[in-house]
């Protein structure tokens, strides 16, 4: 077993077809929530985890990802010279919570191939996959939660949510069994992209995180496209289940799916209402608004 778990790699090279015709003019991973970026928000959650190593997965038309954590001379010499220089310290520190690196997926063939660009990077170590349209707002960190399952139990392990039936055949299935002694911990044994419905085995569904072995690049090497003729992670994961097992974790925090309209929605909104500088002002507008629906 690893001793700890310091690599993350989050795939962002995705087309966001979802997300048109916004997507077309900026990365679905650097939509906005309130302020931020909804990657900022994952590579804040990687560190506070643990990892010091990111790579990002790119592709053409997302500069804006590598502009984002980079320093941005013309703004700091102006918040310098109207003494912002807190502020200046802040932007930096962005750039400093984790050695980030990026690569570029050549075609977006799929998640399965866009986390097989991460093979060198990766070596011989565990590592997490955050997904780069997924954010999780939790007490302990999403990623932090794996980890811990990873050394409870020496395996690969999945973030999992139960999704109400009629969205399972969206996401993936499980073929999972609680783990005696815990009320978060499942045994995975075989999983499906996007089922039919005769093939749902639970309605526990992966959401955003898994951390997975080395060997799961061989694994991803032999797997074929498969739903949507993208080469999908769940089918090498499926493999990786079916040999070794997995540990799902039902884990304790909300997950928006930024690819979405309805998630970056909501996640603005449930952000908004709890920042520092605006949220006072936001709820009040809120109650007004709801009062009219
Ligand atoms: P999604 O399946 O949600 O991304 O992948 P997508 O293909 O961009 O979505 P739609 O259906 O067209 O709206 C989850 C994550 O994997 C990345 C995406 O950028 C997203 O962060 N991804 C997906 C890649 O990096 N490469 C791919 O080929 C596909």
């Amino acid at each position: 077993m690893s001793n700890t778990i310091t690599k993350a790699v989050i795939p962002a090279a995705g087309l966001g077809t979802r997300m048109l015709p916004i997507a077309r003019a900026i990365p679905k991973e650097m939509l906005p929530i309130v302020d931020r970026p909804a990657l900022s928000y994952l590579v804040e959650e990687a560190a506070a985890s643990g990892i010091t190593d990111i790579l990002i997965i790119t592709g053409r038309g997302k500069g804006a990802i590598e502009d984002y954590f980079d320093y941005s001379p013309e703004y700091d010499a102006k918040l310098i010279a109207s003494g912002k220089q807190a502020l200046v310290d802040e932007l930096h520190s962005v750039c400093h919570l984790a050695n980030i690196s990026f690569i570029r997926q050549k075609e977006t063939r799929g998640l399965g191939h866009a986390v097989s660009c991460a093979r060198t990077f990766v070596g011989n170590d565990h590592f997490v996959v955050m997904y780069g349209d997924d954010i999780i707002f939790s007490n302990v960190p999403a990623t932090r939660q794996l980890i811990d399952a990873y050394h409870r139990y020496g395996l690969g392990a999945a973030a999992v949510k139960a999704v109400p039936e009629e969205l399972v055949c969206r996401y993936c299935s499980l073929k999972a069994e609680p783990i005696p002694g815990s009320d978060r911990d499942w045994h995975v044994t075989d999983m499906i992209e996007k089922p039919r419905p005769e093939q749902i085995w639970t309605n526990l569904s992966i959401l955003g995180r898994v951390l997975l072995p080395a060997d799961i690049f061989d694994i991803l090497d032999r797997t074929p496209p498969g739903a949507g003729g993208e080469i999908q992670l769940t089918d090498a994961m499926r493999t990786l289940a079916q040999r070794d097992g997995m540990t799902a974790v039902d884990f304790e925090g909300t997950r928006f799916d930024l690819g979405s309209k309805l998630g970056l929605m909501m996640a603005n909104v449930t952000r908004a209402a709890e920042h520092p500088e605006i949220g006072e002002e936001f709820r009040a507008f809120l109650r007004e608004f709801a009062g009219t629906l």
